[in-house]
């Protein structure tokens, strides 16, 4: 069995939760995509672990992958495994296997995302990790890969073709070119890199292997639908392919071998970062939604803009993704908002869309229309079937799959594991 997990969104919906959730029936748990601007929250008990590049089957104790999709900040892993450890979880190569291929995040990547972030009128927002450059340089055949790290000789080989070009950007953009060739730096990654060596492994084969042997392999998916690199909100997007056929080529799996596609969405909207969000509440009321649901970033600690449901959005995630399977989230955190709102289509000028536009600045420009719904107080914690939920929660769920003719699935009322209701129908 071979289910791929999306974010629907824009990222924070609470794929963390669902993968642990998942991880239970899973013999691999492989991210795929992305770098440590992801934050996949799990609560087990009164813990909380806040994974960035790390699998969130770890707390299961599940094998663990790293595609060479991912790009990877290897001093940031490193410190993610030691903090791990720390609490109680011992994350050694007999866990984790990270593939050859994966692009490693230089230093100046990540002075190249500051400089050109600050310099910029029109900002995107990104989380300051390097992740558009570590990218870049993938696609242009610049990149470091973990696979060179481990061999000096080929490192500083690749290293002096790399270095003149990076300092010239760096010092072009104000910054310091010494960053490129600083040797306390590139000491500490070298070092890192014999660290690692144990942990590398061929993802694709691994996991084509395990298929082939009846395991079940679940493909954790980072950021969300509308953050995908070709299929976002261009400009303001990451920049990789978030959406679920990603996991194929990412992996390195046909895409045949999918079983399911889950597709985790909020009961409402969240997004960090610059760029549209139609739904946008703003205002007492948005601050209150903030304020229920905790919504403020796992990587980077910004406040999350929120907004009511939009429907039309889903619309469109659903095609992206092709998803067998929907949890929604977080239906507890709209307890006490008063009347709640769906945004079932928009008004652009004067047409009325049931899809988004194809473009990110028609987006900007479209107007959502809302269906409103009776909200509830009850704070939701302690349902464990459908049925008993309230009738104006069930209403409210009932409405999302009207107008997105989708069926719900998994039904999540607060951070725990055990605070989750599987629909039946
Ligand atoms: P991810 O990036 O998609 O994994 O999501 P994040 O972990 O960044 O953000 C989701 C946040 O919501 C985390 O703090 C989770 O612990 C929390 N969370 C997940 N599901 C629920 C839920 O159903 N109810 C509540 N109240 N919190 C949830
Ligand atoms: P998870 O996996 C929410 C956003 C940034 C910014 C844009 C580009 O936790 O859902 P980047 O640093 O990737 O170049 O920034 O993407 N972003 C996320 N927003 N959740 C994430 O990950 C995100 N990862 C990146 O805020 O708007
Ligand atoms: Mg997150």
């Amino acid at each position: 069995m071979f289910i791929v997990l999306t974010g629907a969104q824009f990222g924070d919906e609470g794929k963390g939760k669902i993968v642990d959730f998942l991880s239970k029936d899973a013999d691999i748990i492989v991210r795929f995509q992305g770098g440590d601007n992801a934050g996949h929250t799990v609560a087990v008990g009164d813990d909380i672990f806040k994974l960035h590049l790390i699998p969130s089957g770890v707390i299961y104790g599940k094998r663990l992958l790293i595609g060479p999709g991912v790009v990877m900040n290897p001093l940031f892993l490193k410190g993610e495994m030691e903090s791990l450890k720390e609490e109680g979880l011992n994350v050694g190569p007999k866990m984790l296997g990270i593939d050859a291929k994966t692009s490693i995040i230089m230093p100046y990547h990540i002075e190249m995302d500051r400089l050109i972030e600050e310099r910029n009128k029109d900002k995107i927002g990104t989380t300051k990790r390097g992740i558009g450059f570590a990218y870049a340089d993938k696609i242009s055949r610049n990149e470091v890969r973990l696979i060179d790290l481990i061999d000096e000789e080929r490192f500083f080989k690749i290293y002096e073709d790399i270095a003149p070009l990076k300092e010239g950007v760096i010092e072009l953009l104000g910054g310091d070119p010494a960053i490129v060739r600083d040797r306390e730096k590139i000491a500490a990654y070298l070092d890192v890199g014999k660290f690692l060596k144990e942990f590398i492994v061929d993802v694709s084969y691994d996991v084509n292997n395990a298929l082939n042997r009846g395991k079940n392999v679940l493909a954790e998916g980072a950021q969300g639908t509308f953050l995908d690199v070709i299929h976002g909100t261009q400009r303001w997007v990451t920049s990789s392919n978030t959406i679920a056929g990603a996991a194929s080529s990412y992996i390195g799996v046909g895409p045949k071998r999918i079983d399911e596609v889950y597709g985790i969405t909020k009961a409402y909207i969240t997004r960090v970062g610059e760029g549209p969000l139609p739904t946008e509440i703003n205002g007492r009321l948005g601050d209150k939604l903030r304020e229920r649901g905790k919504e403020y970033g796992t990587t980077t600690n910004r406040p999350r803009r929120c907004g009511w449901f939009d429907g039309v959005l889903f619309r469109k995630a659903l095609n992206l993704n092709g998803y067998t399977k929907i949890a929604l989230t977080k239906l507890d955190s709209l307890a006490g908002m008063g009347p709640l709102k769906i945004c079932t289509s928009y008004k652009l000028d004067d047409k009325i869309l049931e899809y988004p536009p194809d473009d990110t600045y028609d987006l900007m420009r479209c107007k959502p229309i809302y269906e409103e719904l009776d909200g509830w107080d009850d704070d939701l914690d302690g349902y464990s079937t459908f049925d008993d939920f309230p009738k104006v929660v069930r209403d409210y769920i009932r409405k999302i799959e009207e107008i997105s003719k989708t069926k719900i699935n998994l039904i999540s009322v607060g951070k725990k594991r055990d605070q989750i209701v599987i629909k039946s129908d």
